[in-house]
């Protein structure tokens, strides 16, 4: 056992110090601005839930990934990997007295064991967006519309970010007419998700070993090949739902100037087992990142678990990829976010005198942030402090340049001193 002064963090989590603390809060207030505008309302869940909630309906990547363990009490427990399940839980218990389209968003923080690798980790953060009762292209628009808006609204462009967008029901109807069974499509969702990571060869290997006919791979090539919807068209030789769902969605996001954010893929499969519809992720368009964020269709999730039939569709992006991207591109804030006011008392007392203190709560109750030195001390010291903690505006309390009841002060950013009622600070 390590001497505890020597115990660090468990691998693939983080010490959030101050500094760390206003790039997340960076983070989540450009993500909870965004969700507002579009008329979402937060909620949350608990961070475990029954360890039955994720076998069999997050897919097997998700499973092998889970922290799980037996409380006292023997139950299987298991720290949430996503929160869609929870999601889906939460709206079943309320059932009929939800109004639906419901739009809800949260920013849950979740577990997974991870191999250690850029971009992810075995904690993170990770903001859903979701609506359930909407089943036309209007709720899969919101969505990625909010997350463009989102990207943007942290100084990314066109440049910088891409959605890249598919269908599984196009992919089921593709794998229809390539005559796979409804128990293979799983097999082949799933190995597909990971092909980019493990290679063709490797993703052959898969389907082979499922009893998967080689020209099946051949045909699914020539699929993801397709980068228009006219290609598309022309392989699928048919009408097609999948396909249709995606031109009105293309059509719908273009009419709204988004089209040079948007990319069709028909390699974008995603991993988790539920999706049924149109599926989508966001990748960076440089440094070769992981995901940014992934999301889709779920049609079928909330009835599996028990609840009545309804339509859902959201998103999850993490704070991990998103953070070093905006980090690579110069685009987190920097310096501290700082006080409006640092009162320094020029009598360098031991303690902060009352008639000091007062001050300071009357300005905070005009909504001024306030420091001065807890522990007293010469001026010069105190100057010091109010620079670190980068106030704006610095009070000499108690200068005889100023009469009773008005301060010296000086501007920080400007070198202006001027002496002000305190009434008028
Ligand atoms: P997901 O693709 O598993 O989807 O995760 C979405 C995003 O979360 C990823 O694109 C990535 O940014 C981030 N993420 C995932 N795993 C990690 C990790 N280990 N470390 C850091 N970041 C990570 C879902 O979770 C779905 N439940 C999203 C969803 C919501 N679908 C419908 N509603």
């Amino acid at each position: 056992m390590p001497a505890p002064e020597h115990i660090q963090t468990p691998k693939g989590t983080r010490d959030f110090y101050p500094e760390d603390m206003r790039i997340q809060n960076h983070l989540f207030e450009g993500w909870r601005r965004v969700c507002r505008a579009f008329g979402y309302e937060e909620y949350e869940g608990p961070t475990f839930e029954h360890l039955e909630l994720y076998v069999g309906k997050s897919g097997p990547e998700i499973v092998e990934q889970l922290y799980h363990f037996k409380d006292k009490g023997d139950r299987d427990l298991a720290l949430r990997p996503e929160l869609t399940p929870t999601f889906a839980r939460m709206v079943n218990q309320k059932g009929s007295s939800l109004r639906l389209p419901i739009k809800w968003f949260s920013i849950p923080r979740l577990f997974r064991y991870e191999r250690a690798q850029r971009g992810r980790l075995r904690e993170f953060f990770q903001l859903n967006m979701d609506i359930v009762g909407c089943d036309t292209v209007a709720a899969e628009a919101d969505l990625i519309g909010a997350v463009i808006e989102m990207l943007k609204g942290f100084g990314l462009g066109s440049n910088d970010f891409a959605v890249r967008i598919s269908s599984r029901k196009l992919l089921s109807e593709f794998l229809d007419r390539l005559g796979v069974s409804s128990e293979k499509k799983a097999v082949v969702y799933s190995a597909l998700d990971k092909r980019a990571k493990i290679g063709e060869e490797a993703f052959r290997k898969i389907l082979q070993e499922q009893g998967i006919a080689v020209g099946i791979a051949d045909s699914l090539e020539g699929f993801f090949q397709s980068r228009t919807l006219e290609d598309l068209e022309a392989k699928l030789q048919a009408q097609s739902v999948g396909l249709s769902e995606l031109r009105e969605l293309f059509s719908l996001l273009g009419q709204l100037g988004y089209a040079d954010y948007l990319s069709l893929d028909t390699s974008v499969v995603r991993g988790l087992a539920y999706y049924t519809g149109i599926v989508f992720e966001v990748f960076d368009k440089g440094q070769n990142l992981r995901a940014i964020a992934g999301g889709g269709r779920y049609d079928s999730l909330l009835s599996s678990l028990g609840g009545s039939s309804m339509s859902a569709v959201g998103f999850g992006m993490g704070d991990v990829v998103l953070a070093d991207l905006l980090n690579g591109k110069g685009l987190l804030p920097a310096g501290r976010q700082g006080v409006d006011y640092y009162l320094a008392d020029v009598s360098s007392p031991d303690v902060p005198r009352v008639e000091l203190l007062r001050l300071a709560q009357t300005l905070r109750s005009k909504n001024r942030s306030v420091a001065y030195a807890l522990n007293g001390g010469k001026l010069k010291k105190q100057l010091a402090e109010a620079n670190d903690q980068g106030a704006r505006k610095l009070v000499f309390f108690g200068s005889d340049r100023a009469e009773a009841g008005s301060c010296e002060v000086k501007d920080l950013a400007t070198g202006e001193q001027s002496v002000v009622k305190e009434t008028e600070l």
